[in-house]
């Protein structure tokens, strides 16, 4: 990219009208598009026609914990599903646009313009790609290129056409962009899939893709995803597994998550099991106290059925429906469904014996 003259469209950016600013934006933004319009742009994955289905294509990966969807019509979103697959050796789907995309850029740019326009009126465009089933999945990567500040449309239409299967689940978002920022495709991949549990997202700019085989990993293991089978929803981690006991005699097992404050948990359920005293609160969760305070670990978290949370450092809650508050992950109970958990939960108060899962 060549900083001055980005520099220069940047402060631009401030003076001109909308639509012209829209125009520039991409200019600027597909830092390589400056001097490597369209099929020129360097990919390690990309074809020759703009959409580089072709290469980038599908792969099947042993690790059944994680799911990669992406869309990347240049490459670069490309090459990072890719740097993720190789790290988590997981199944990767491209997600492909029902009319490929036009070779020439300029008609490219104005059709995503006007889906972009489209989508805002309720209307998104076809895409080949369909998913029956995300069940099997811990996390599901969706991974796409930023445009005019919005998610790229394809992967809006997956997510549009898949909001009700994604439910529920763990989702880890991941763009590249010239330069834009990610937070606007969040607002929408959230409004799109309003009742996903969204992990903290990672955005390559052009300035920034270089380092992808470093800054892939760290993220990883910030999700805590890595290639071991176990831990998923089958098998949970290594020492790290609990079981929760409701007074009506069902148990479930839960994974702990992995901070200070599952470990203070953990410590605590070894000196002997923990019985708490769980009222309803909001139709979407049971809250009791621990007794104790644990370390606290505070982010911003929307929860789905099954998570279990630390409030207020001292507080057990088990989560059976969604809720975006600022709180500590603990675990998550495993492969527990929304209905399930609700009912065996009740309507009132239930009592919950925690204790370490030494059958694992
Ligand atoms: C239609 C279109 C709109 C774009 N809009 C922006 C934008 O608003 N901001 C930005 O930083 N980059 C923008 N870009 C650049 C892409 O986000 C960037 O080149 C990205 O890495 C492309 O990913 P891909 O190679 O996976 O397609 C745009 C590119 C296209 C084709």
């Amino acid at each position: 990219m060549n900083e001055p003259l980005y520099v220069t469209i940047m402060k631009r950016m401030f003076f001109i009208p909308l639509m012209l600013l829209a125009t520039l934006m991409v200019a600027m933004a597909c830092g390589k598009d400056e001097t490597l319009p369209d099929e020129q742009e360097q990919s390690t994955s990309g074809g020759e026609d703009g959409n580089e289905s072709e290469e980038g294509g599908d792969v099947d990966g042993t690790n059944g914990r994680y799911v990669i969807l992406y869309c990347s019509r240049t490459g670069n979103t490309a090459q990072m599903a890719q740097t993720i697959q190789s790290a988590l050796d997981c199944d990767m789907i491209e997600v492909v646009p029902a009319i490929p995309y036009d070779e020439d850029y300029n008609a490219m740019l104005d059709r995503a313009q006007s889906e972009i326009a489209d989508i805002a009126q309720g209307d998104f465009p076809a895409v080949t790609t369909e998913m029956e089933n995300f069940d099997e999945y811990d996390i599901i990567f969706i991974g796409y290129p930023i445009w005019y500040g919005h998610m790229a449309t394809p992967m809006q239409s997956f997510l549009h056409n898949h909001a009700e299967l994604l439910a529920g689940k763990r989702i880890a978002l991941f763009a590249s962009s010239g330069s834009s920022g990610i937070s606007a495709s969040e607002r929408e991949a959230a409004s799109l899939v309003p009742e996903a549990s969204f992990e903290e997202s990672l955005l390559l700019t052009s300035s920034s893709l270089g380092s992808v085989e470093t800054r892939i990993p760290s993220w990883l293991e910030g999700l805590g995803a890595n290639r071991e089978e176990g831990g998923g929803d089958d098998t949970p981690v290594s020492g790290n597994s609990i079981r929760l006991t409701l007074e009506n005699g069902t148990a479930f097992t839960a994974t702990l998550a992995d901070n200070s404050s599952a470990e203070a948990l953990k410590n605590l359920l070894a000196e002997g099991g923990l019985t708490i005293e769980m009222s309803d609160y909001g139709n979407m969760e049971k809250v009791g106290p621990i007794g104790q305070s644990l370390p606290r670990n505070d982010e911003h978290i929307t929860t789905s059925a099954g998570d279990l949370i630390l409030y207020q450092g001292s507080n057990l809650v088990i989560y059976y429906a969604p809720n975006t508050y600022t709180f500590t992950r603990l675990g998550r109970i495993d492969n527990v469904e929304e209905d399930e958990l609700r009912t065996a939960l009740g309507e009132g108060n239930v009592t919950v014996t925690l204790s370490l899962n030494n059958n694992e």
